[in-house]
């Protein structure tokens, strides 16, 4: 998003910089959006009667309207009617973990300096702690209304980004929860549940958006852009992979909207694609809320893919395939002529309004004074709170991931490391810990900074940041190391590195700094700490090979606290407890994978080694679900079932050997009854207290079946040193148990499933059909 925000025709800037002038007082309550109490002209008026049905309201505005008012309605920068007493209204906002100032929605200033910003949801992941994602949904809603009140803010925002990280070179690989579909889906059904409140009566508390649907995760490489990328995607992929968290995020997460992306999936672009937008978002996983295209995504379509012959078209095409709202001005230019053309028919442009208006009346926008609502008592002093900021500083620690620990190195004691060398060009950084997507923050703790509270310091940049073009500064780096107790390295990526439209061409340190590693760690007098600030994978091989490099922790881009969230860490304040929600490749894969292939599984014939954990089996340089504690784990099944019988719903002919060796079909299955609770005994055999992630993964019977391993439940417990805790696993069978078949059905495999808990348990589950039914 964002790139094309400059090409929006002057018109529609003299509208938003109208729309401006009001934000900039200081604390002015902002005016009611539509349906003024103090205004004549709404007296009387249907659509305000907040005790009226909430349809019956949306039918009564869009019958007093004109085709040409209606029109200016279907943009991001949506027109007031006057005569109706209502506002314009500025769709675009974005709170990806925090409220952020990437949209025009949103501005900081006056009475709302900052607003507290999170870690990178990459980093937040990590945590597979899904209460976390959500209280930091809830504390951002709290800030966002806050600033809406305040006339800062909309309500509609366009987070959280729920894109598979498929490949490891993807610029905003790091906005999203990573490479597994089920905790993506979990991730966005629980944020969104945070974010909107799901309220009594369908009320919002702010609405949020999944986005970018679907098969989205390139944005430019060799050449190729997303504005022009077609991804090839086979039915299995979309529907085991792709569409998951898209799912999960309307079905659990019942949210408010869903953007289409601006890649073409198989030939048409996603925000044309009634099989996509109308018939699944819509048809299928029924959602309550409305659809809006990538920003300028329906003008890119027309004019950078020529997908159609006339601008009409493109807009025509678009609103049919379901979509409600433009991000850009291409539909408010293009509609009306589309619509005297008979190419798209009033009742289709009526239909996205009754869509973008719902959500607007579920927000309580057509309620009056917003201070006379649910959330209008929210100001100033919700935002930036104590309370707020310590979930940012916890959500840092519970996102780290100790990769590395020899010796162990770590913790350091602040009784013996009472000098420590901190070194590296991000060893003293502010903003590129909150990486991108985010706002101006309540302020930062550097790791310097962090680490100064434990110990004294000696700070070296080691290199002119993070793109490390030279070793200058080498030999001053290394003085200092052989004066400390122990030196801390904190290296890595930025966004000159991996960001929006930029993806990476390697997965290795930038420039010199594995250099600057080496020699650090082999001129330290003390254990050598290396802290990696990143959203992607970094092939770390040289450090993990290096005996010197004493330790290895992934802090992704930790947010404003970051800094205070690893000096706890490396002085044993906190027990690490993260673990990588991506796979760490070689820098040897990319070779063997363009960007550009879309396939998941491998396929040896032709060399292709398969993308994520599930399907890719070569080396790796730390899985997916890696991460070490400064305690031990272990892990016990106390109980579980180990036969289960599926029950099967009207099926008649369907269920004859063959079909049940294929694999039972969701669809004919009575899923409710059908989540499996697996009770483990986990234990802290070690000496200091600790949270585990007790990741269950599960392959379906060996045969004709691909032998993958699959995530299909998580739980996050916190253990002191030496007890036991039971944790019960939920495991839903039709969703996590089943795979889908090369024509993207989902299909329950009859047989022996296996589990596998934790590195070293396997449970063994047989699944045999249910014909009991079929039989009376
Ligand atoms: C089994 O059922 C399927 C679906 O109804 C049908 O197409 C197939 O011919 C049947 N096979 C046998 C062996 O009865
Ligand atoms: C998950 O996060 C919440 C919110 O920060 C926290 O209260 C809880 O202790 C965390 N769970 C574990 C097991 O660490």
């Amino acid at each position: 998003m964002a790139n094309y925000y400059h090409d929006f025709s002057s018109i529609f800037l003299v509208v938003f910089l109208f729309s401006v002038s009001f934000w900039s007082n200081d604390v002015v309550a902002r005016q009611p959006f539509a349906c003024d109490p103090k205004n004549g002209v709404t007296r009387g008026l249907r659509f305000c009667k907040a005790t009226l049905p909430m349809h019956v309201r949306v039918g009564d505005l869009i019958g007093r309207l004109t085709l040409q008012e209606k029109i200016r309605l279907l943009v991001n920068n949506a027109a007031g009617v006057p005569r109706l007493g209502i506002q314009g209204y500025e769709w675009w906002s974005e709170a990806l973990h925090g409220v952020s100032n990437v949209g025009p929605g949103t501005k900081f200033g006056g009475a709302f300096p900052g607003a507290t910003s999170f870690p990178q949801v990459i980093t937040t992941a990590a945590s597979f702690n899904e209460s976390l994602w959500e209280e930091i949904g809830r504390v951002v809603s709290d800030e966002a209304r806050a600033m809406y009140n305040g006339g800062q803010a909309g309500l509609t925002y366009w987070s959280p980004n729920v894109n598979i990280f498929r490949d490891p070179r993807w610029g905003r690989g790091q906005e999203t929860p990573g490479e597994d579909p089920i905790l993506a889906g979990k991730y966005a059904a629980n944020y969104v549940r945070g974010l909107q409140g799901n309220g009594a009566g369908n009320r919002l508390k702010v609405a949020a958006c999944c986005k970018h649907y679907t098969a989205y995760d390139l944005d430019n490489w060799n050449g190729v852009d997303r504005f022009h990328f077609n991804a090839r995607v086979s039915k299995q992929d979309l529907e085991d992979t792709y569409n998951v968290p898209f799912k999960a995020c309307v079905l659990e997460g019942k949210v408010a909207s869903v953007m289409c992306s601006y890649n073409q999936v198989n030939g048409i672009p996603t925000c044309a694609d009634p099989n996509l937008l109308k018939n699944t978002i819509r048809g299928q996983w029924h959602l309550n809320g409305y659809i809006v295209s990538d920003c300028d995504s329906v003008g890119v379509l027309y004019d950078s893919q020529h997908y159609t012959k006339t601008p009409e078209e493109a807009a025509a095409d678009t609103i049919k395939a379901g979509l409600d709202l433009d991000c850009g001005p291409f539909l408010a230019v293009h509609t009306e002529a589309a619509v005297s053309r008979g190419l798209v028919s009033e009742i289709d442009v009526n239909n996205a309004l009754a869509n973008t208006i719902t959500v607007q009346m579920r927000l309580g926008m057509f309620d009056g004074e917003p201070s006379a609502q649910l959330f209008g008592n929210l100001g100033p002093e919700n935002v930036c709170t104590p309370t707020h900021q310590q979930l940012a500083l916890e959500a840092a620690h519970q996102g780290i991931v100790l990769l590395q620990n020899r010796g162990p190195s770590l913790p350091l004691s602040t009784r013996r490391h009472r000098t420590v060398a901190v070194i590296g060009p991000n060893s003293d950084v502010t903003e590129t810990m909150i990486g991108n997507y985010a706002g101006v923050a309540c302020g930062y703790t550097t790791p310097l900074q962090g680490i100064g509270r434990y110990a004294r310091t000696i700070h070296q940049a080691g290199c002119t940041g993070v793109a490390c073009n030279d070793n200058q500064l080498f030999g001053a780096a290394e003085a200092a190391a052989r004066q400390a107790d122990a030196t801390v390295l904190v290296m890595g990526l930025d966004q000159s590195i991996e960001a929006e439209f930029r993806d990476r061409t390697g997965l290795l340190l930038p420039g010199h700094q594995q250099e600057l590693v080496s020699r650090v760690a082999k001129a330290s007098r003390g254990p050598t700490i290396l802290v990696l600030m990143s959203g992607g994978p970094i092939d770390v091989s040289f450090a993990k090979n290096d005996p010197r490099v004493g330790a290895i922790l992934w802090v992704g881009y930790p947010g404003q606290a970051g800094g205070a969230a690893i000096a706890d860490v490396i002085f044993g304040t906190k027990n690490p407890g993260g673990k990588l929600p991506m796979t760490w490749y070689p820098q040897s894969y990319l070779a063997k994978v363009p960007m550009t292939s879309m396939g998941l599984r491998s396929d040896p014939t032709k060399g292709y080694p398969g993308r994520t954990y599930r399907f890719y089996k070569g080396p790796v340089v730390f899985p997916f679900g890696y991460g070490l504690s400064y305690t031990r784990f272990s892990h016990k099944v106390a109980q579980a079932p180990t036969r289960v019988s599926v029950p099967l719903v009207n099926l008649g002919a369907a269920a004859n050997s063959t079909t049940l060796s294929n694999g039972v079909r969701v669809t004919h299955t009575d899923c409710n009854s059908l989540t499996l609770g697996v009770h483990i005994d986990v234990e802290n055999n070690g000496h200091m207290d600790g949270t585990h992630s007790l990741l269950v993964f599960s392959s379906p019977p060996i045969g004709k079946w691909a032998a993958e391993k699959q995530l299909v439940g998580f739980q996050k417990v916190n253990l002191a040193a030496g007890s036991r805790q039971r944790v019960r696993v939920g495991v839903h069978v039709c969703n996590h148990l089943s795979i889908v078949d090369q024509f993207g059905i989902r299909r329950i495999p009859m047989g022996q499933h296996t589990l596998h808990i934790g590195d070293d348990l396997k449970h063994s589950i047989s699944f045999e059909a249910d014909l009991g039914e079929i039989k009376s």
